[in-house]
């Protein structure tokens, strides 16, 4: 069973453990930097956690609160897939950011959850800052 809960400064040691086990350098290299993210202006970060309180899997999304969501990052943690806590928090977090729909670029091994859900797919790019 797990319950979620809005991000707190307490969940991040979770948060990295779940980023370094898929290999997610970003967040991992800078926990302070981590915590800005995570709590930026426009960011939603939804934490599902374990009766025990750890956490098992987390969502950061981005949105404008009225129309449009982006998902950025979402993991759950091996031991616990396939209970639907990935698609909770999904839901519960595109409910609490606001928004009618949530765009996001997924991994190779994510496409079959993402399928699961209801969705259009459309040609996804990730853009760089032109080289100077
Ligand atoms: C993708 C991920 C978040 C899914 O988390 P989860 O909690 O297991 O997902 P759910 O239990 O909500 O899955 C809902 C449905 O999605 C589908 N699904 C999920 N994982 C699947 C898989 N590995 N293979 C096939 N279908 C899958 C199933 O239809 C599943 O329903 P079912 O279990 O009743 O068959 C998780 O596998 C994960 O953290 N992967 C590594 C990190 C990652 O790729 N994150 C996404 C980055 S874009």
């Amino acid at each position: 069973v797990s319950r979620l809960a809005t991000y707190e400064p307490e969940h991040l040691p979770g948060i990295l453990a779940l980023c370094a086990a898929e290999g997610w350098p970003s967040l991992v290299a800078d926990p302070l930097r981590a915590q800005r993210a995570l709590t930026a202006p426009g960011v939603t970060t939804v934490v599902a956690m374990d009766d025990d309180g750890s956490v098992v899997g987390f969502a950061q999304l981005l949105s404008d609160g009225e129309v449009q969501a982006c998902l950025v990052l979402l993991a759950v943690d091996a031991g616990h897939r396939r209970g639907g806590i990935a698609t909770s928090l999904v839901v519960e977090g595109l409910r609490r950011a606001g928004g009618e729909r949530m765009d996001l670029l997924s991994e190779d091994g994510a496409v079959e959850f993402y399928e699961s859900l209801p969705h259009r797919r459309k040609p996804g790019f990730r853009l760089y800052p032109p080289n100077r």
